[in-house]
């Protein structure tokens, strides 16, 4: 692995996926592997288990870590070629991600999706960008359409809570008063696909996905229905798509609460978090769920991924 920023990314989900619990297992296994080595980690936006769980992995693995919250600590960055840079930003992202590269083993960094130009968003003009410029490998930290980190850990929660083979994995859209991207959900769609088990997708009409991510996906607009039998129920919010990053309702009817758990088969509630109890699902739901150990997992798919590309060289 090169670079680590999507699926696309991964050559063989399952022995990553086993690398992420034997670190569990054994978080020291490999505490040398990294000696020497800096990781950077660059936040475009607000972060608290990414940026912990990532700092902590690198930790594990023996490397030194740098932090920097972007645009706040440092310039202000252009990422439009030819631009006659006389108002706001004041650095290139051509010399920035050069010069990090300079100081850095590997580069994580997270960006946001504006929510306001659906195309510049699912570009990615910030993250292709400093993977152009930087001459190390880059690692997302979350990006403007993808979170592949969390998806990782998503899969190792869902592997290691599994009790059937093929398990049924309900993914409920949620109320939010915020527009939110579709970022967790695209990308756990992208991951679960892969992962061995019956995928459905509900939602309210008006919050459809791309294609790219739900093509051979189920999708029921009824989520009692959808609920019914569910081994997994992973909650998000996301904006409109269709509608780029407008919120079309707001209303609790899509709220998850224990009378629609009881639909499932002893379902587990899901959620990547932060989440706003008692509006995305209910304090009952969310005291009783695998939130805190999916954000465990988080720091043993960070480690996973910086291992790989440290063996990568
Ligand atoms: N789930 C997640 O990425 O959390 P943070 O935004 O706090 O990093």
């Amino acid at each position: 692995m090169r670079n680590f920023l999507s699926i696309r990314d991964v050559t063989d989900l399952k022995s990553l996926v086993a690398q992420a619990l034997r670190f569990k297992k054994d978080p020291y296994s490999e505490r040398y592997l990294g000696q020497g080595k800096t990781l950077g980690l660059i936040f475009m936006n607000p972060s608290l288990r990414t940026r912990l769980s990532t700092q902590r992995a690198a930790y594990q693995l023996g490397m030194e870590v740098m932090v920097m919250n972007m645009n706040q600590d440092s310039w202000q960055l252009e990422f439009q070629d030819g631009t006659v840079m006389n108002k706001g930003t004041a650095e290139h992202v051509r010399e920035a991600a050069a010069v990090i590269s300079q100081y850095c083993d590997i580069i994580g960094i997270r960006t946001f999706a504006e929510l306001q130009d659906r195309e510049k968003d699912y570009q990615e003009l910030i993250l292709s960008k400093f993977v152009a410029y930087a001459q190390v490998p880059v690692i997302s930290l979350e990006s403007a359409t993808l979170h592949p980190l969390q998806s990782l850990a998503d899969i190792v929660t869902l592997t290691e809570h599994q009790t059937s083979k093929k398990p049924k994995v309900v993914v409920s859209w949620a109320p939010h008063p915020r527009a939110l991207p579709q970022a967790v959900v695209n990308s756990f769609l992208q991951w679960a696909r892969l992962w061995d088990c019956e995928l459905l997708l509900t939602h309210p009409e008006g919050y459809e996905l791309s294609d790219e991510f739900t093509s051979g996906v189920s999708v029921l607009h009824d989520q009692e229905k959808a609920l019914e039998g569910a081994d997994f129920v992973y909650t998000k919010n996301w904006s409109s798509y269709q509608q780029y990053g407008q919120v079309l309702k707001t209303d609790a009817s899509w709220m998850i609460n224990e009378k629609k758990m009881s639909l499932t088969n002893n379902g587990r509630f899901m959620h990547c978090l932060p989440l706003r109890r008692n509006v995305v699902a209910t304090d009952r739901v969310v005291d009783n769920s695998l939130v805190i150990p999916q954000s465990k997992n988080r720091l043993y798919a960070a480690q996973a991924v910086l291992s790989e590309i440290l063996k990568n060289g």
